[in-house]
């Protein structure tokens, strides 16, 4: 019988996980459906319950349910208890839910196998303290780069989300008005100001030369933090669309054992 799996969100329409885990399961010959859930605001409980009761052996989760999938979940893996945050429910053998979260992988191999940015000794500036934010910081730190400072319009967010990782890197909170004269390697954007086309009000001059941007978010043109990227003189101003494949690629390795490609998926997606 064929396996199934979804994303739940809400809203869903716009998802392209069915797309992406549809490519993955056509390249590797994996005999699974992939579908793609409303999340009920009131009952996601229910509604997870009701897709595993019928069947469904894995789940991809998105805004608005990461956190309570978290809480929902009986088990978590070491990604999602530090991101606080659940993407990819597994159905496991004996009936209990195990939690994990691929979001930080996907940025981590996003930028490094698909691009050739070497995250080690660099310094990263990251914009935002919320979920999106806390879900990629540890495989982040794990790359040991020189420095993480997370800049916050909420500067107490930032420093409270800096506590939570002291023992896995260098990490340091400030408002987003403090980063004036410092020079970064990497500005990654993990705000959701891009939902409005905004920017967030970062001081110009705070890129290297030859420094990247990074927006965590995607759409098919370009985002107002790549356009801020480009004007910034960034060497490469990249969008969110292969960390979502690449998030993808880990989830469907989670459920299947087998890793998809991610490149072709990536050049089909492109508009
Ligand atoms: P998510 O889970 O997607 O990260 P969130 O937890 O609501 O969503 O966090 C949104 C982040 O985007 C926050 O860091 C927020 O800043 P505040 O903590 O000060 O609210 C940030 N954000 C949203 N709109 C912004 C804007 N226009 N300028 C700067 N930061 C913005």
């Amino acid at each position: 019988m064929t396996d199934k799996y979804a994303v739940i969100g809400n809203p869903i329409e716009h998802s392209k996980s069915p797309q992406i885990h549809a490519a993955f399961a056509e390249q590797t010959g994996e005999d699974i459906e992939y579908g793609r859930i409303l999340g009920d605001m009131e009952d996601f409980y229910g509604d997870v319950r009701d897709f595993v009761g019928a069947g469904g052996k894995g789940l991809n989760v998105t805004v608005p349910f990461k956190e309570r999938a978290w809480q929902l979940v009986n088990e978590r893996s070491e990604l999602a208890r530090h991101a606080g945050a659940v993407n990819t429910i597994i159905l496991l053998e004996n009936g209990r839910l195990r939690g994990d979260n691929t979001d930080g992988i996907g940025l981590v191999r996003d930028l490094e196998q698909n691009h050739g940015f070497d995250l080690e000794g660099k310094r990263i500036l990251l914009i935002g303290a919320g979920g999106a934010s806390r879900g990629i910081l540890l495989p982040l730190l794990e790359k040991h780069p020189q420095e993480v400072v997370i800049a916050n319009r909420t500067e107490s967010k930032a420093v409270d989300l800096a506590h939570l990782f002291t023992e896995q890197g260098q990490v340091t909170g400030v408002g987003l008005e403090h980063e004036h004269d410092e020079s970064f390697d990497l500005i990654i954007n993990g705000t959701s100001a891009g939902l409005s086309g905004r920017v967030p009000a970062i001081s110009a001059g705070c890129l290297k030369p030859g420094g990247w941007t990074y927006d965590m978010m995607y759409s098919d043109e370009p985002t107002a933090f790549v356009r801020w990227g480009l004007e910034q003189g960034a060497a490469k101003a990249l969008d969110g669309l292969g960390m979502l494949v690449e998030q993808a690629a880990e989830s469907f390795f989670l459920w299947r054992g087998v890793r998809p490609e991610t490149a072709p998926v990536i050049r089909q997606l492109r508009p």
